[in-house]
């Protein structure tokens, strides 16, 4: 764990890093809106992935039970097909992370659940003003059934550090909630399957921002078949919803170059200013 002294070294390591050399902050923002400088001195408004049950909140509550941990299916064995589940989680269940999280129960609805350890299904403020949505676990999150945990999410860490949240003041969940093997991409049913319940967790948390973190998480909320590199940096909407798409934390760290960083970062700027007009 950092001291503040060293979170603070980190982030400007990051934003040297990309090639920023100065950073603006709003003299005189609204009292409801949280600065950069702000965010950081701010109490989160509600614990973030509190594992417990907690009392309903306007028709919505913290997602409120740790993943379900079985251990991993050997590739060669094959688990039992799938129970017939219904298509899309009912509306009577929509009201809240909790009710959301157990909808999915110990979900067998796609063929990724056969060769899961653990459902990924999200962490976060359940109030957050600002949604990530990543693509599918990966090993990492895989074993320890929280997104964005591998290399990839130190990057995204940085990311939300660099405009000024903590990681438990934002939401941030997968297209998919078990990892696709291999981490291919996830194919057409398992997105058609799963997504619905990413669709009910935004209901839920009701962003004011969505950040989409590059294709397969672009293509679903935007609805496009429009490439991520056009799409990156226009602001789309998901539901009356600002979406703004970027690429993903590890394409970033795979073409880790200077224009990218810079790219991610103008992304990022815009996301965190249009969360603080409201
Ligand atoms: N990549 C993703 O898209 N999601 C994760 O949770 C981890 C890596």
């Amino acid at each position: 764990m950092l001291d503040p002294r060293g979170e603070l070294a980190e982030w400007i390591r990051y934003l040297r890093d990309i090639g920023i050399k100065e950073l603006h902050v709003p003299a005189a923002a609204p009292p409801a809106a949280r600065t950069a400088a702000s965010a950081r001195e701010m109490p989160v408004r509600r614990p973030a992935a509190d594992p417990r049950p907690a009392a309903p909140r306007k028709g919505a509550s913290p997602e409120s039970r740790p993943p379900a941990t079985k251990p991993a299916a050997p590739a060669s064995t094959p688990a039992p097909r799938a129970a017939p589940a219904p298509a899309a989680p009912s509306a009577a269940l929509s009201g809240g992370l909790a009710a959301i999280r157990e909808e999915l129960g110990d979900c067998t609805r796609c063929k990724l659940h056969e060769r899961r350890r653990n459902l990924v299904f999200g962490v976060g403020n359940p109030d957050a003003d600002l949604m990530f949505v990543g693509e599918g676990p990966g090993a990492d999150e895989d074993m320890q059934g929280e997104p964005f945990v591998g290399r990839a999410g130190q990057k995204l860490n940085e990311m939300i550090k660099a405009i000024g949240f903590e990681r438990s003041e934002v939401y941030i969940a997968n297209v998919v909630k078990c990892r696709p093997p291999g981490n291919r991409d996830p194919q057409p049913d398992e997105v058609a399957t799963c997504s619905p319940f990413l669709f009910q967790q935004i209901e839920a948390i009701k962003p004011k921002v969505l950040v989409t973190l590059g294709a397969p998480a672009t293509k679903l909320l935007c609805n496009t078949s429009v490439g991520i590199t056009r799409l990156r940096g226009n602001w789309q909407e998901f539901r009356g919803i600002p979406v703004m798409p970027t690429f993903h934390p590890a394409y970033l760290l795979r073409a880790y170059t200077v224009e990218n960083r810079k790219k991610v970062w103008e992304d990022l700027k815009a996301a965190r200013a249009r969360v603080d007009e409201g």
